[in-house]
């Protein structure tokens, strides 16, 4: 009888142990996730009348302006496509998206990162990433928004 509760003694607190051992195994996993993605979590920065988006204020002008070390992009997510079509920006230097829609909602993923903003008609999304690499990004709308939704896509390039 003794013996057979000092096995399971034993057995339990292995148990306790892996438990333990998960726990902070999920921490640093946690902890990593935070500082390799934090900070591009898309923000609300204000409402807008979607009906003006394409005749009023700065998407109207859909544009990347560069001032103070950093670039600020107004971009259109509209059916089927992005403008301005190709952002270009140096690698390096953060890069505040402010992004909204004129019609109906759609998606803005940009391959690689971990850029994912969901576009509401009526709200700017922000959201602001830093380029390390060089290259070609596609700009990818992962929200259902009509029959042309496959053929929706932007570009930014980042170079060097
Ligand atoms: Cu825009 Cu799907």
């Amino acid at each position: 009888m003794e013996k057979n509760h000092r096995a399971i003694e034993t057995f339990e607190r292995l148990w306790l142990l892996f438990v333990l051992g998960m726990l902070v195994f999920f921490l640093v996993v946690i902890t990593g996730m935070l500082r390799t993605h934090g900070g591009t979590v898309p923000e609300r920065a204000e409402r807008i009348d979607a009906t003006k988006v394409r005749t009023e204020g700065n998407f109207a002008n859909p544009r990347v302006v560069f001032e103070g070390g950093r670039y600020i992009a107004y971009v259109q997510a509209f059916a089927y496509g992005y403008l301005p079509a190709e952002i270009t920006v140096k690698k390096g230097l953060p890069v505040t998206f402010y992004v909204t829609s004129p019609d109906v909602q759609h998606g803005f993923y940009v391959e690689n990162t971990n850029i994912n903003i969901q576009v509401i008609p009526g709200q700017v999304a922000q959201v602001t990433y830093t380029f390390k690499r060089p290259g070609v990004y596609r700009i990818i709308c992962n929200e259902y928004c009509g029959l042309g939704h496959q053929n929706m896509f932007g570009k930014i390039r980042v170079e060097d």
